[in-house]
């Protein structure tokens, strides 16, 4: 039996898009297969390993959790977009300078749950920073030089921040 299809229209990385999809389209499968935005991986399709990690309407979502007919209207940013924008230029670099990976499988994911945290806290303990990456699994490289990435990119965007606030005009 064929399943019921849809129209759906939604924004993937600042451009606009309409595509029909199949009411059982994951999200991550309709980036992947019909938008050939591979950054987003399918690992354990089951909402455990984190590789498929996306944003919908600003928020750090499993794709493989999320039908794209629930996208309809949405805004979505993939790591393409995420990186395209330099918003998280600075993290990557200091996953290459620190090895904090090696296959890549997890990075995407890694990169966008990283960003999502640094947004809400400015400095987060490595507890935290471990903590906030639970849901991310990574095969390679044991997470300690993930979570020093992550912690001096905290410290670096903390000491700028703290340099524009001293020289912002009185
Ligand atoms: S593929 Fe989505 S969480 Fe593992
Ligand atoms: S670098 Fe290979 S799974 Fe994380």
């Amino acid at each position: 039996m064929t399943a019921p299809a849809h129209d759906i229209s939604l924004v993937v990385n600042g451009e606009h898009v309409r595509e029909r999809v199949d009411a059982r389209t994951t999200l991550v499968d309709f980036l992947r297969d019909t938008l050939e935005l591979t950054g987003s991986h399918v690992g354990c399709e089951h909402g455990v390993c984190g590789a498929c990690t996306v944003r919908v309407n600003g928020t750090v979502v499993r794709g493989c959790l999320m039908l794209a007919v629930q996208c309809d209207g949405m805004r979505v940013e993939t790591i393409e977009g995420v990186a395209d924008t330099g918003e998280i230029a600075d993290l990557e670099q200091a996953f290459i300078a620190r090895n904090a990976l090696q296959c890549g499988f997890c990075t995407p994911g890694m990169l966008l749950t990283a960003q999502a945290l640094l947004s809400s806290t400015s400095m987060p303990s490595r507890a935290d920073i471990r903590a906030h990456l639970a849901g991310n699994y990574c095969r390679c490289t044991g997470y300690q030089a993930i979570v020093d990435a992550i912690e001096a990119v905290a410290a670096t965007r903390a000491s700028v921040k703290a340099a524009a606030g001293e020289d912002a005009p009185k």
